[in-house]
């Protein structure tokens, strides 16, 4: 029981990460504020879930007022809170660079770089001193592809906005961490594999798996269990820090 009374936010929690997350937290005793773009969708991740220690908002995390709002309905339900877990995500598109569309790297930028910005500017008033921030980042976010301008730079930013935060919150003890998930075997992957696939002219798939060390995909429970990890106390000493979750494809 790690997270026994705490109170968790996470953003992208109707996408298959923030919900395996989500049930993991809950095992752990807390109480989870699933935050996604669509209420159906957020219904369907809370099926089956505790009603007592699981609500749902709908939110764009690009939006302030709407960030604002959905940290407003967690203090609401519960009180100030103790884990913040940004992970709503998107993908936008891998196409030379000369050919790369403005707008999708602004939609980009907006979900990943903004998105996180905007939760820990609107949440961190809220949280409790020894609290927990887990920015969801990804391999992509230590590494260059050709093509994946949007994606790869703003995992990158994502690591700039965690160090800032790392810093300026230490002395209330709240620790900030990125987690940095290798290539995960779901439905946002495989969209980037039939594009990458495109690209590189052979199997998307079989390309990652051949520059994965461990050889196989991870699963979105294998990356729970990490968030988890920095999530809860037993990663007390452990900030500003970026954990590689990708079996060895960063090494
Ligand atoms: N799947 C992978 O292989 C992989 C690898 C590394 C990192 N990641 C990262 O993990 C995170 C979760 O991805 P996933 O694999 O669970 O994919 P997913 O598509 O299942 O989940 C992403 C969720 O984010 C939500 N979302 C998108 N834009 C939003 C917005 N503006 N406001 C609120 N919610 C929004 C989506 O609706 C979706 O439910 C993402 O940040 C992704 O970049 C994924």
């Amino acid at each position: 029981m790690q997270l026994e009374g705490r109170t968790c936010l996470v953003t992208g929690g109707a996408g298959r990460i923030g919900r395996a997350t989500a049930r993991l937290f809950l095992e752990h005793g807390a109480r989870v504020m699933l935050v996604d773009l669509k209420a159906a969708d957020l219904e369907r991740a809370c099926a089956g879930l505790d009603p007592e220690r699981t609500a749902w908002a709908e939110a764009d995390v690009t939006n302030a007022a709407s960030v604002r709002r959905a940290v407003e309905a967690t203090v609401d339900r519960w009180g100030r809170i103790d884990v913040l877990f940004s992970n709503a995500g998107n993908f936008g598109v891998v196409r030379p660079i000369s050919d790369y569309p403005d707008e999708v790297f602004d939609a980009v930028y907006a979900v990943h770089v903004k998105g996180a910005y905007l939760l820990c500017k609107h949440a961190v008033p809220h949280m409790n001193d020894g609290g927990s921030i887990v920015i969801n980042s990804s391999v992509a976010g230590t590494r260059g592809d050709p093509g994946v301008y949007a994606y790869i730079t703003a995992k990158h930013a994502q690591v700039g906005l965690m160090r800032c935060l790392a810093k300026e919150l230490a002395p209330r003890r709240i620790r900030a961490n990125t987690i940095h998930p290798g290539p995960i075997d779901n439905g946002f992957q495989l969209a980037v594999e039939q594009d990458l696939g495109n690209i590189i002219g052979r199997d998307g798939t079989e390309f990652f798996n051949q520059i994965i060390p461990l050889g196989r995909h991870g699963s979105p429970d294998e990356i729970a269990r990490s968030v988890l990890y920095l999530a809860s106390s037993q990663s007390s000493f452990t900030t500003g820090a970026m954990l590689m979750v990708d079996g060895g494809m960063s090494a």
